[in-house]
């Protein structure tokens, strides 16, 4: 069984077929999902899912480019759904210095950001971490914290194998999805080589970020097999391997 440990179904690209998708997911091999927020509107619908879902858990959290939303107000809400039942995270959070370039801007991403984390260590929950041309600022935030013992996710991993062991030397694990299908994703399949699979969590990010040979369309679980299929084949492991440690290392990660 495969464990889509990050996706997005409360997206409005499935409200064609939402219910009909998730059914066929499920009876097609897929596990569990967590369905993770980005911003205030999501996170409430995450939780909504998980309600409605036995096999869906939710995660809470303000995405980077996203804090406009966080006021007082938002952050006494997101600490009330973090205590939530079947609320297994807190994310996604980070920083995004691709979109955002001003540096106002970035300092209050890596504002919002401590103060995410420093909820998600009150509620004691792992955090899913989006990263995006931010390499040194989030591991230097992240290095900062007093150490944890399950501290989350570094979803969607795009920097340096080296910089992926230090993750994992912290107790992190590493989120691998749809890229390490494609023919230019040279550091993600070295870093899939390199970082044992007992670090490695498999996520499709969900519509975004289709694996190969569906690239451009809309994203689903449903195509988790082929991130399955790269990780083993880069691995020298079988399919099912694969999917089974993978899917421990959800559970262990979620507390499931
Ligand atoms: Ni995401």
């Amino acid at each position: 069984m495969i464990f889509d440990t990050h996706a997005h179904y409360d997206d409005e690209q499935f409200d064609v077929d939402r219910e009909n998708l998730l059914r066929e997911i499920f009876s097609a091999g897929i596990g569990n999902i967590v369905n993770v927020g980005a911003n205030m509107v999501t996170s409430r619908q995450s939780i909504a899912l998980a309600k409605a879902y036995p096999e869906i858990y939710a995660a809470v959290g303000v995405h980077p480019s996203d804090i406009d939303c966080l006021n007082e107000e938002a952050y006494k809400e997101l600490r009330e759904m973090a205590a939530q039942e079947k609320v297994v995270a807190i994310g996604e959070i980070g920083l995004d210095y691709y979109w955002d370039k001003e540096p106002e801007v970035q300092a209050a991403q890596r504002e919002a950001f401590k103060r995410q984390l420093a909820l998600a260590r009150e509620v004691k929950l792992p955090i899913i971490v989006h990263s995006r041309d931010a390499a040194k600022d989030t591991m230097d935030i992240l290095a900062a914290e007093e150490p944890v013992e399950n501290p989350g996710i570094i979803h969607c991993y795009s920097y340096s194998v080296e910089q992926a062991r230090e993750y994992v030397k912290m107790g992190y694990y590493i989120g691998v999805g749809g890229v390490v299908t494609f023919k230019n994703a040279k550091a993600l399949k070295q870093v899939v080589e390199e970082i044992p699979l007992e670090r490695i969590v498999i996520e499709t990010d969900c519509p975004y970020l289709t694996p190969e040979p569906n690239r451009g369309k809309r994203n689903a679980s449903l195509y988790l097999p082929y991130v399955v299929e790269k990780i083993a084949e880069i691995k020298g492991l079988t399919d099912a391997e694969v999917e089974d440690i993978t899917f421990a290392n959800a559970k262990k990660v979620y507390g499931l």
